[in-house]
Parts: C-alpha cells; sequence; structure tokens
C-alpha cells in the first residue's frame, strides 16, 4: 500500500528569493512549465505583493498551468490576500499561502500578544477562505513556537477552513526525531486533523532538511515543501530531488508515492542552475556533477561486474544518458538532437537551429564535444533580451604586463570600442566593461571550473556582483577563459539591470524580514 505525498515546489518563491536567485520573467514561466510537465502537484510561483514583477509572473504562470494548483504566498493581512487572489484567480486551481511568524522572536515582529495573533489568524484565513476554496496557513519558526500556542494557531487555522497546514523549519532548527513528533502530536490533539492535509516546509541551516522533511511524513505529514536543487534562503530548502529520490529507493521503509516523473529531475535541475546562477556543488545528492562518477578502480570493477554494487539507483532514473559518447565537428543535426533528447533535453526546430551554430562553432575549436560541454553551450542564454552583448574581444598577455583588453560592446544597439589595461587578462577585460558601461557593481565572487578534462577544455565562470544591496550571478562557458569570464561579468550586470527595473510595490526588499504592514 503506498499513501500519496504532495510535492510543493517553492523554487520560484523560496528559491528565487535566496540573494542573487532572481530569475527573469520568461526563466520563471519556462521552470513553472517544467515543473508543472514533471508532475510537481503545487507550485508555488511567487509573492505577489512583494513587487509589480513577482504578480504578473504569479499571474501569467496561473494562466498557464496545466495539472499543477498554482499557489502565492501572501502575509497575513488582508491587502497581501486580495493581491495574492488577484494573482492566482486565473488559474484552473488556486491556492492562498497566508502565513504569520508564531515563536516569540516573530511575534516580536509585528508587536502582537498571543490573543491578538490568534485573532489575526482567525480573520485572515477566514478572509482568505472567503475568496478561495483552497487555502494553506502557516505558523512561520513553528519548530521554536510555544507547544500550546502552536496547536492553538492550527486549531483557529482549521477552524476557519484552511485546507492545508503548513509546519515550517523557518531556520533549519529541528532534527528528525523531533520534527516526526511534532506533527503527529499536532495531528492527535488538534480537533479536525483528520480533514486537513498535514504539509512540511524545511531549511538546510544544520544539513537535516531532506531527514526532517521525511520524519515529518513518517509522523503524518503528506505534503513536502521543497525547491529544485536546495536552492533557498540561506542554505536552502529541503530539495526536491532528495525527498522524491529517497522516498522511491527506499520504498521498502517509506511506502509513499509521489506524481513526479524522475526522469526529468536531471534537465530541470540544469535549468534552475542556470537561470538562478547557482551552480550545482560537484558531489550534492542526485544531480552533482559527481553524483553517478565511479573514479576508483576498485568502484569501476565493481561496477563493470554488477552496477548495484555502488550505486543504488539507476542514472537513468534521473534523466542522465548511460553512455556518453562525444559528438566531433561532422556530427549533423539530427545526431544532435539525438543527443539531447537523451539528455533530456526537448527544443523546437529554431531553438535547435541555433545551438546547433554554437554547437558548430565549439567542435570547429575542439575535437570532441562532451555531453558536459553541450549542457554547457545549453545554460548560455541566447542574449537576445540582454541591455549588454559583447560583440568582439582581443587581449594581450605576456610576462611584462600591464595586459591589455580592446572590446567592442553593444549597449542597447550601438556598438562602442574601448582598450583597457589591468593586472593580468581577466582584470584588464572587466576593466574594459567598467569604462563601457560604468557601474558601482562589487565584484563579490569569481570562479573558473574546466567542463571536461584537456587543454582544450571549456571554462566555466561564475560571477556575483553586488550593487545597492541587490545581488546578481552571472555565467558562461568557452574554450577561451578570459572570453568566458566576460561573459559571465556581462551577464551579471544585465541581471543586476533587470534587478534595477524591478520596482518594489509596498515591500521593502524581497530578502524578506517579513515586516508586518497590518490589516
Ligand atoms: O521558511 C518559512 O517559514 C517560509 C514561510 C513563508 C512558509 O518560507
Ligand atoms: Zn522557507
Amino acid at each position: 500500500m503506498t499513501d500519496h505525498v504532495l510535492i510543493f515546489d517553492t523554487t520560484l518563491r523560496d528559491g528565487e528569493q535566496s540573494p542573487g536567485a532572481t530569475m527573469t520573467h520568461s526563466e520563471k514561466l519556462e521552470i513553472a512549465e517544467m515543473l508543472d510537465d514533471m508532475g510537481v502537484d503545487i507550485i508555488e510561483a511567487g509573492f505577489p505583493i512583494a513587487s509589480e514583477g513577482d504578480f504578473k509572473a504569479v499571474s501569467e504562470i496561473a494562466q498557464r498551468s496545466k495539472d499543477a494548483q498554482i499557489c502565492g504566498l501572501s502575509r497575513a493581512n488582508f491587502k497581501d490576500i486580495d493581491r495574492c487572489w488577484e494573482a492566482v484567480k486565473h488559474s484552473a486551481r488556486p491556492r492562498i499561502h497566508t502565513f504569520i511568524g508564531t515563536s516569540p522572536l516573530h511575534r516580536a515582529i509585528p508587536n502582537l500578544d498571543m490573543d491578538q495573533m490568534a485573532e489575526r489568524i482567525h480573520d485572515c484565513v477566514t478572509h482568505a477562505r472567503n475568496l478561495c476554496d483552497n487555502v494553506q496557513w502557516s505558523s512561520m519558526d513553528a519548530t521554536r513556537t510555544e507547544w500550546d500556542f502552536l496547536k492553538r494557531t492550527v486549531d483557529i487555522a482549521i477552524k476557519a477552513g484552511a485546507s492545508t497546514i503548513n509546519i515550517p523549519d523557518t531556520v533549519g532548527y529541528t532534527e528528525p526525531v523531533e520534527s516526526a513528533d511534532l506533527i503527529k502530536r499536532l495531528i492527535q490533539e488538534v480537533d479536525g486533523a483528520d480533514t486537513v492535509i498535514f504539509s512540511t516546509h524545511c531549511h538546510n541551516d544544520l544539513g537535516m532538511a531532506t531527514a526532517n522533511s521525511l520524519a515529518a511524513v513518517a509522523g503524518g505529514a503528506r505534503q513536502i515543501e521543497c525547491t529544485i536543487n536546495g536552492l533557498g534562503e540561506r542554505a536552502g530548502n529541503t530539495a526536491l530531488e532528495e525527498v522524491v529520490m529517497a522516498m522511491r529507493v527506499r520504498k521498502d521503509i517509506m511506502p509513499y508515492g509521489t506524481r513526479i516523473d524522475t526522469t526529468k529531475i536531471m534537465n530541470i535541475s540544469r535549468r534552475v542552475s542556470t537561470v538562478s546562477g547557482f551552480p550545482v556543488q560537484f558531489n550534492k545528492a542526485i544531480v552533482g556533477k559527481n553524483a553517478f562518477a565511479h573514479e576508483s578502480g576498485i568502484h569501476q570493477d565493481g561496477m563493470l561486474k554488477n552496477r548495484e554494487t555502488f550505486e543504488v539507483m539507476r542514472p537513468e532514473d534521473v534523466g542522465l544518458s548511460g553512455t556518453s559518447l562525444p559528438l566531433g565537428k561532422h556530427s549533423g543535426r539530427a545526431a544532435l538532437r539525438d543527443k539531447l533528447e537523451k539528455l533530456g533535453v526537448e527544443m523546437g526546430d529554431n531553438e535547435l537551429k541555433d545551438i546547433f551554430v554554437r554547437f558548430k562553432d565549439l567542435a570547429d575549436r575542439k575535437k570532441e564535444v562532451f555531453d558536459e560541454d553541450l549542457i554547457a553551450l545549453i545554460r548560455q542564454n541566447d542574449g537576445t533580451d540582454d541591455h549588454l552583448k559583447l560583440k568582439d574581444l582581443t587581449v594581450i598577455c605576456g610576462m611584462n604586463g600591464p595586459q591589455k583588453a580592446t572590446m567592442v560592446l553593444e549597449i542597447d544597439g550601438d556598438d562602442k570600442t574601448v582598450q583597457a589595461t589591468g593586472d593580468g587578462p581577466v582584470d584588464a577585460t572587466f576593466n574594459a566593461v567598467k569604462q563601457l558601461f560604468p557601474h558601482g557593481a562589487r565584484l563579490q565572487l569569481y570562479q573558473v571550473h574546466a567542463v571536461t578534462e584537456g587543454t582544450d577544455a571549456q571554462a566555466t565562470v561564475s560571477v556575483r556582483m553586488e550593487e545597492e544591496g541587490r545581488i546578481a550571478t552571472g555565467e558562461s562557458a568557452d574554450t577561451d577563459t578570459v572570453v568566458a569570464s566576460a561573459k559571465a561579468y556581462i551577464n551579471a550586470l544585465n541581471r543586476l539591470i533587470v534587478r534595477r527595473e524591478q520596482t518594489s510595490v509596498g515591500y521593502d526588499e524581497k530578502a524578506v524580514s517579513y515586516k508586518d504592514t497590518g490589516k
């Protein structure tokens, strides 16, 4: 007998809230479509009151949704709830998610005592319920809330008509035994608990988000809130791929089913990594580059005899192709399409045409194009909507500096040229960008990785920049490390420009302190 566990994905809300993980409107729509296609039950598409951009994204995702319920987040006040409803109501299956921090520390922010907060919860859930018959209540920081008061908040929310009760471990403080117990006790002790779905929402501050979520399911929760790659505030949220694969691989002790098509995991993981600018750690469970790699002789020998010796799941189960035969400059469009399909990447004819041109260009410079090279190629956006585009770059290097970069940069349609010097080729290149497009952003991180082995390997460069509290990341790959660096830097600047354009409505910053605005 399996029991269904609902998968509630919050990549586009809690994930996007992570500093630097801002996504553009079209990227959000694309990710939402991929989540819907992979079988996510509920997509939390954003925080509609937070900004015009969030509102538009949630409404458009709601209009385009197919099978998934579309949920928006709102603080416990009428203005937030109304705005949320305006955005989600276009969905065939809308959900309003409203919350307030119930622990002593969080109660101090709006300065409400327990009775005032209890009244607020009753009024807000009732208000949301008058708009929508699918309302989720969250007692934020539940795991640090006094037991009696937590029970009281849950009881009020159920009586006011919430159909899902979420118990967030907002600061990643709990541990598995406590997580299971908390849900179990609430189900046992709150009236009407059998009429609602209990949900778990864990953060990974102590590295226990996956374990805590699965323990909550053992305690009776039937909804897991999670994100792709575990993206999210601070150390992130529970990773969707981890809880889904754990329940699948260990069905013997966790007899729960989900609707997730696990073969779509790798593809969406790569896409989220690209659009958020957050690289996936090499040894990350399920989706890391090394998750299915076997280096040591003893492991390789075992694997050749019987793959189960060192693997608890097959790479194919998560959408990795079993074999990796490289393409070369003589490979045609059909071979490329076939390879992309094996990698789980679906493309229209126009997109394929564009990738084919870039693939040929790469194959001219590199003898063998491996799966990883293709993935790096796809990860780069085509730059159509960008304000800044790199048109040309020549760098003169040598032992007797300073190094010199000559650059042509297209800025909103106009080509501008400059020559700049610097302490090394990358510094000269970044100085050239700064001279052509003066900005006050500070480079916080610059990282280079080789995509494959060999001296002709592509380099993937990631940069993170900060400007007046706004953070943006950029990534690019090229066989020329300096060109990859220039593109990654320009990519981050383009994202910062988008970030500047996103105007906040009644909200200070998305790196939310969940300030209360009252009803
Ligand atoms: O971590 C948290 O408590 C949240 C709530 C808004 C559900 O993200
Ligand atoms: Zn959260």
